[in-house]
């Protein structure tokens, strides 16, 4: 067993849940600040930040400025954890999750495990907006976001297809599933013999590329927030979903509640990485009732990552196995991001009213991740 006192909680943040909430319950944010315009993102959502904060200054809704922001990253295909470009499921095929939430009208939408749409929060905004029910899956989906005119596409790049190639080639499960529990966090400084002779062709820094997203499966995604100065506040969450899943697999992306939830009383929250862990503790919904109570952004993420922790008796090795990162907006403008990991993604993105957006670090729960390999 590990030992005990390895798992250390940063010192920035000692507080407890219970005495955080007695602390916070002082300072209702309500007398705080006027809104402003602010989008918070995933690390991955500078871009998204800047264009949502651009439709905000022309006055447009919060929805589809967070939404129009997201699709870039959507459409990026460099970016491998979400939409077009994502990595695929064990077969091979890039299924997507998404969803929104629009505070002013207090609805939602949402798609799981769509095939074949470059943009799956633009079909998770057409669910809200266009049916009266909350979420569409696979099949269905599709279907349906075809019937809306979308372009059933490809959603493999050169650069996935290669990484699912090659995680098949060498890395499947016995099982022939993908039944992965955390990061291996294995790292190999070349590929073998063997892979280099099954993809001669492969130029060393794709193949590595390669090598490493089939040893280290992803749950990348992005989850943005918008707030703007009259006080309406919006959010969306996009997604490709664990690498080499099983088919059908969903994760909290487009689970209202965990993925992402939005309350025009209070705030917004949002969620990145291990899907089935935020699952567990409805993060998202969990963030905005803890700041509806009195925590601050940061108290409230950071309760979240705990609810997360006590699920594994805050146990650090099975705790290593995995990230996972939360989000949240509070009706004043107040945000903050957290990790699980102070060694791990540590960064997440906000713009309040420059061109450019800026990355500031996150909270982070625990510190002395333990090795998995
Ligand atoms: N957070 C993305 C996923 O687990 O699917």
């Amino acid at each position: 067993m590990y030992p005990r006192e390895i798992l250390m909680v940063s010192r920035q943040h000692g507080l407890s849940t219970s005495a955080a909430l007695a602390a916070a319950s002082a300072v209702p944010f309500a007398n705080a600040a006027a809104p402003r315009n602010i989008v918070i993102s995933s690390a991955n959502g500078l871009i998204a930040c800047a264009r949502a904060m651009q439709m905000l200054k022309a006055g447009h809704d919060t929805l589809d400025a967070v939404v129009a922001g997201v699709n870039l990253v959507e459409l990026d295909p460099e970016d491998d954890s979400v939409g077009y470009g994502g990595l695929p499921n064990e077969e091979g095929v890039v299924e997507l999750d998404a969803c929104v939430m629009h505070g002013p009208t207090r609805r939602c939408g949402s798609v799981a495990s769509i095939r074949g749409i470059k943009t799956p929060s633009k079909i998770a905004k057409l669910v809200m907006e266009q049916t009266h029910h909350v979420m569409l899956a696979g099949e269905g989906a599709l279907r349906f976001a075809k019937a809306w005119g979308y372009k059933e596409e490809d959603l493999l790049t050169e650069k996935s297809r290669l990484a699912w190639l090659v995680w098949k080639q060498s890395l499947r499960d016995k099982s022939g599933h993908n039944n992965w529990t955390g990061g291996t966090g294995a790292s190999v400084k070349k590929p073998s013999v063997a892979l280099r002779e099954a993809f001669p062709d492969v130029d060393e820094a794709m193949l590595g590329y390669a090598l490493d997203r089939a040893m280290n499966p992803i749950t990348g995604t992005i989850n943005c927030l918008g707030l703007n100065a009259k006080g309406e506040i919006s959010g969306v969450t996009s997604t490709s979903g664990l690498s080499w899943k099983i088919p059908g697999r969903v994760g909290d992306s487009p689970i209202i509640g965990a993925g992402l939830f939005v309350d025009q009383e209070v705030g917004g929250a949002g969620s990145t990485g291990r899907g089935e862990e935020n699952i567990r503790i409805a993060g998202a919904h969990t963030i905005v009732e803890n700041m509806r109570h009195g925590m601050t952004p940061k108290e409230a993420v950071l309760d979240a990552l705990k609810r997360v922790a006590r699920n594994y008796d805050n146990d650090p090795v099975r705790l290593a196995a995995f990230d996972i990162h939360f989000y949240a907006l509070r009706m004043d403008g107040e945000y903050a991001g957290g990790t699980l990991w102070s060694s791990g993604k540590k960064l997440f993105a906000v713009n309040d009213g420059a061109p450019q957006s800026r990355l500031e670090p996150c909270v982070t729960l625990l510190d002395n991740r333990p090795k998995t390999n």
